[in-house]
């Protein structure tokens, strides 16, 4: 790996504010489960005192050795750890003790700067490379796999639920005729195919292969599933008072999540004609964003990736109702 500058591998997003919504205990247990270019980690850390504790994950081993030089160049009482996990491994790595004591937690979705950029993680459409697209470089299935085998039905439904790709039908055409002839293998060429597959004026606005591109990474890391299973188990780790940030880039997760917090908010299920609860489920804590949170004019100017990011934040904990 090349001399890496963290301060242009990732910049984070929404970075004051979710130091701000985290309401940091110096001496609290905090876990970071993306921890990427470890700009969240690092202002965490940098928070903390003796006793306090930051658990920094990352499915990528490439973000983890990046993030534990910078982390440890900070000075400070507080200790830190560094796990190699995605989240559907979340909370099996944690010790037993810590489960119902983490007093924060965040998920920053999506990839990193650095991800997108290099040419050799296969996640870019401008740079070319090998069709690759996987966080973790040991998991199994790649794009290039993905888009041999995939009938052309589901290649289209991918597009469209994943990529919003208007244009699913006609991309997914040219690529099942291309890999029938020959097999698809670098970010170039699927990216030709895909310019040449579209209308020539929806070759005018922004890069036509951009929405294929992100329907593939979330398709081969299994995103959605993967933030499905981690809004199931955080309310059983969550310390009382414990605040939950996730910060995502597509409509579709930022709905799991808002949809997810509902549910703790409001967990009861009894026909609404009742006049009294009788399930019994009683509100899991209560919701600190009521609408997401946007990044300021001024930070997406500085940060593009800024433009689409959305954080929510919830609190677990006994509510007065
Ligand atoms: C947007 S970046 C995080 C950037 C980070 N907050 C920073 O300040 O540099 C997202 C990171 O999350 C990781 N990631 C995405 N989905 C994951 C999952 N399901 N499990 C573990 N890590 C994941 C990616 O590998 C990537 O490094």
């Amino acid at each position: 790996m090349k001399s890496v500058d963290c301060n242009t591998w990732h910049v984070p997003v929404l970075l004051d504010t979710v130091i701000d919504y985290l309401s940091i205990e110096p001496n609290g247990l905090y876990i970071d489960l993306t921890v990427g270019g470890g700009g969240h980690s690092t202002a965490i850390l940098e928070r903390l005192e003796e006793g306090g504790r930051l658990l920094a994950a990352d499915r990528d081993p490439v973000a983890l050795t990046v993030s534990s030089e910078r982390l440890k160049s900070v000075e400070t009482k507080a200790a830190f750890d560094m796990i190699q996990a995605k989240f559907s491994e979340f909370p099996s790595w944690l010790a037993e003790d810590d489960i119902g004591h983490i007093d924060g937690l965040l998920a920053d979705l999506g990839v990193s700067s650095y991800q997108l950029d290099a040419s050799e993680r296969g996640f870019s459409y401008l740079h070319d490379g090998p069709l690759d697209m996987r966080m973790n470089p040991d998991q199994k299935e790649t794009a290039a796999d993905l888009i041999a085998k995939l009938r052309e039905s589901d290649l289209i439904a991918l597009l469209r639920l994943y990529g919003e790709e208007q244009y699913a039908y006609l991309i997914a055409k040219a690529i099942v005729e291309r890999r029938d002839k020959t097999p698809i293998t670098t970010t170039g060429e699927l990216a030709d195919i895909i310019v040449s597959a579209v209308p020539s004026h929806a070759r005018r606005g922004g890069n036509p292969a951009r929405r294929t591109f992100q329907a593939l990474r979330m398709a081969v890391n299994h995103e959605q599933e993967e933030l499905s299973y981690l809004l199931q188990v955080l309310p059983e780790v969550m310390a009382p008072n414990g605040r939950v940030a996730i910060i995502s880039f597509h409509s579709l997760e930022d709905r799991m999540v808002k949809q997810a917090m509902r549910r703790w908010e409001s967990p009861c299920d009894c026909p609404r004609d009742f006049p009294v609860c009788v399930c019994g489920k009683k509100p899991l804590g209560r919701s600190i964003t009521t609408r997401p949170i946007m990044a300021n004019e001024a930070e997406c100017e500085r940060n593009r990736r800024a433009r689409s990011a959305k954080l929510r934040v919830f609190e677990f904990g006994e509510v007065d109702v």
